[in-house]
Formats: C-alpha cells, structure tokens, sequence
C-alpha cells in the first residue's frame, strides 16, 4: 500500500491516542456501527483533505466500516499528528499522505496522491482537494458524485465557485449544520486556541490584555475563554451586528488600530486576509504574542512584517521571535497557522463527534442521492442535523420535553391570541 507518513513506528502511540478520543465519540460510534451492518458505501471510493487527529482517524474508521475506500491527506501542513498518521497507513490500511511540518510542495503532492485513489466522493476542510481536482485534476471529475466540506472559509471558497459557476459536482457545506458551528466553532475553538497558546507560551492570562479579531461562531468561543481565564478581552470587527452583540457581551470592541497599542494577546480568527499588518504591528507593545485560529494563515500579515524586522529565530517550540527594526519585538506563534492544531492538538473530542458524525451523514446523503443534486453548495438536511443532537443528548444521559398534541396544534395555529 502507498503512504508517506514521518514514521511508522509511531503507530501504536496513535493507536493508544485514537483509543482515548474514541471514547467521547459515541454518536461516530452508533453511527460506526450501523454503516458496518448496511454497508452505504460498499464500492465508493472516499478521497478525504482532513487536519489528520485522533477525531478524523475515528470518522476514517466509520466510512471505512461502511465498506469505503479510502485516501487520506492533511488540510493543513502544520496539523497533522504524526503518530495518528502512521496507525492509519499501519493498522488500518488507509493510504495515508500527511507529515506535520511538510512544505508548500509536499502538502501539494499529498493532494495529489490522495486524488491518485479517483474518488467518487472529496471530503474537505478549507476546500483545497476540491479545488485541486477543479483546477489541476479535471480529469478525475466525471467520477466525483459529489463533496462536503467542514469549516467556513472552505464554504465561502465553494460557494464563490457555485456563483461564478465553475463548480462542477454538488457540495455539501457541513461547516453550516447547527450540530457543527454551534460547538466545534464555538466551544471547540475557543478552548483549543486558549490551549495552543497556553502550550506554546506557558503565560499567564490574568490580568492581561487579550485582542480577538472577529467576533463570529469561532471569535465568542475564544473570548469568552480568554475571559473565563481572566484577561481583560477586546474584540475588533468589521460588521456592525457583531460588535454591537460583541459590546452587550460586556467587552470592548475598537478598531485594530487603536487595540494593536495595548494588547498582550492577538489572535485573528476572521477567514480574512491581513487583518493585523504593518502599521499595527509597530503600534503594538514589545513583547506582544501574535497568532491566528482561523484556517488559512493569511490573516497575520507576515510578509509585512518579515519586512520590518531585523532578525528572526525560534526561541521555544512554536514560538517565533520577530526583532523589529524599532528595537521590539513580537513573538508569532505556530507560524500564524491555526495555533490549536499547530501547538495543540485542535478540537477536543466530544464535538468533533458531532463535527464528523455530519460529515459521514452528509457522505451517505451524497451516496443515496447520487445523480439527483444539481452543481451547487447544499445546506446539511436538517433532519439529519437534529438526529445528531438527538444522539448526542441521548449519549450524554440529557432528558428533555416532548410537546403534548395540544402544545403542537397551538405552535401551529393562529387564531389564540391575547
Ligand atoms: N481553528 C479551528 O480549528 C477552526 C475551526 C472552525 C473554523 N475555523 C476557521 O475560523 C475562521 C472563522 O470562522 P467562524 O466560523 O468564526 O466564521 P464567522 O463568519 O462566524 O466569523 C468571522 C467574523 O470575522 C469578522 N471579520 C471579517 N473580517 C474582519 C476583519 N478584517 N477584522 C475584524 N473582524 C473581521 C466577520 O465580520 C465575522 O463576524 C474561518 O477561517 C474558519 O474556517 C477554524
């Protein structure tokens, strides 16, 4: 079998770590076992662009239990655990493509290799197979019956596609389903990042001054944990509502400008490109520790200050020291990559169970309705959407009402009033 992981030694650490995470998984795993029992994807083959963890290595085993063939590379060259990697090529059979740390060229070729598999269905996070095998591998196209992708930035790349109508099978923006953004954005994120920074700097939060940009599903999570941990939070924004629901959640909002003089803490996470550049950066007080949750890392405007700076070097694992020409310096975390992938080990499990429960729905939607989806960005199915919450409340022992005949028919009428 073809695979290119760092070491294939490390498979039995991942498969101890995969064993962990699967425990907080039992929505992937009720779902496990059902696709083992109906088999949806016998014959299909599963090309999947994933940040490669314990969680995916979960949701590979359930595609892989409903009898898919599968190929797996990284979403992100930073993020992949290398252990998990190699358990995947070793004990599960999965021709894997992933190293963390791999360069521009590699991660490309490992794109490549994983198309190699002609997949009948892409599974993404950021959207960069799809647009590989629109722009590079076209010839793979009239066997692809169609794709999901996992977070926002992927969706907004596939649905400028759908309106320039170069998209060319149907994709389902799973990022979109309310048992997704709702926690793997919000909780998910917020912890991991306030994790990553915490493992690559050792500070202390309290007392400090913590910057977020973009106040979305992913910016309140990381807010309200910086603040849980007791940082004075400001939050910077561009669209009006967020700021304003941003200043009701009782923290300050300003624009960079003015929040680039006193923060101790930036992090960006707006799926925007150069939200903090040059002249915040020589605003910003010696010492500042920069770094970016959102997918791509074009958010920290890193040429700009490459450009300002004197000299570089790492001075701890994931920790990068910028010594400007003005005599400060500012220290990057994890190469403005995602930091909780790069300097922690990303989402915590209990989402991604739900996060990669819709991803294997979503693929099996995508099997039933072969051939019947026009080219475009569907939404989840929303009754899969709430079985997921359904399950999830069921795993975590949470009762919860159900409407009486009555209460149903009042909700659905309009002739009681006052
Ligand atoms: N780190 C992770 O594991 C992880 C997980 C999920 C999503 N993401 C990524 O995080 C990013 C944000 O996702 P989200 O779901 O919160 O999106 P969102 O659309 O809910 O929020 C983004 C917010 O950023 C604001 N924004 C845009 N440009 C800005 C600017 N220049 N300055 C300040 N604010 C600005 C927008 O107004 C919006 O409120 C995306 O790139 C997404 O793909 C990362």
């Amino acid at each position: 079998m073809n695979y290119h992981v760092k070491d294939i030694n490390l498979a039995d650490q991942g498969r101890l770590r995969v064993e962990w995470a699967m425990r907080e998984m039992p929505v992937l795993k009720s779902i496990a076992e059902r696709f083992a029992r109906e088999k949806p994807f016998q014959g299909v083959r599963l090309g999947a662009c994933l940040h490669v963890t314990t969680e995916t290595a979960a949701l590979m085993m359930t595609l892989k239990a409903g009898g898919a063939s599968l190929s797996l590379c990284a979403s992100n060259p930073l993020s992949t655990q290398d252990d998990v990697a190699a358990y995947l090529a070793k004990y599960e059979g999965i021709p894997t493509f992933a190293i963390k740390g791999e360069d521009a060229d590699t991660y490309y070729r490992h794109i490549n290799q994983a198309l190699d598999l002609k997949p009948n269905l892409t599974m993404d996070d950021g959207a960069d197979l799809v647009f590989t095998v629109h722009s590079k591998r076209q010839e793979l196209i009239p066997e692809v019956w169609g794709g999901t992708e996992e977070t926002t930035t992927g969706v907004i790349r596939l649905k400028a596609m759908a309106k320039d109508g170069v998209l060319r099978y149907p994709m389902i923006a799973v990022n979109d389903a309310h048992t997704k953004f709702l926690f793997d954005n919000r909780y998910g994120t917020g912890q991991s990042t306030i994790d990553g920074i915490l493992r690559a700097t050792n500070r202390l939060f309290a007392g400090s001054v913590f910057v977020v940009a973009g106040y979305g599903w992913c910016g309140r999570g990381v807010a309200m944990r910086a603040k849980g941990a007791g940082a004075r939070v400001i939050i910077t924004e561009t669209d009006p509502l967020k700021a304003l629901e941003a200043t009701m959640d009782g923290y300050e909002v300003l624009p960079m400008a003015k929040a680039a003089a006193v923060g101790d803490f930036f992090c960006t996470v707006t799926g925007d490109i150069k939200v903090i550049r040059e002249e915040h950066f020589l605003a910003m007080k010696d010492g500042a520790i920069l770094c970016n949750s959102g997918h791509f890392n074009v958010e920290l405007d890193l040429e700009a200050l490459a450009r300002i700076t004197k000299s570089r070097r790492f001075i701890r694992e994931s920790v990068e020291e910028y010594a400007l020409q003005n005599g400060k310096s500012l220290f990057v975390l994890g190469e403005g990559r995602l930091v909780n992938l790069a300097a922690a080990e990303g989402h915590p499990s209990v989402v991604m169970d739900m996060s990669f429960a819709n991803q294997a729905l979503a693929s099996e939607f995508l099997v039933k309705n072969r051939g019947k989806l026009d080219k475009q960005v569907y939404p989840m199915p929303a009754a899969i959407d709430r079985e997921i919450a359904r399950l999830k409340l069921a795993a975590m022992g949470v009762e919860i009402d159900t409407l009486t005949p009555e209460q149903e028919k009042y909700l659905a009428s309009y002739d009681l009033g006052t």
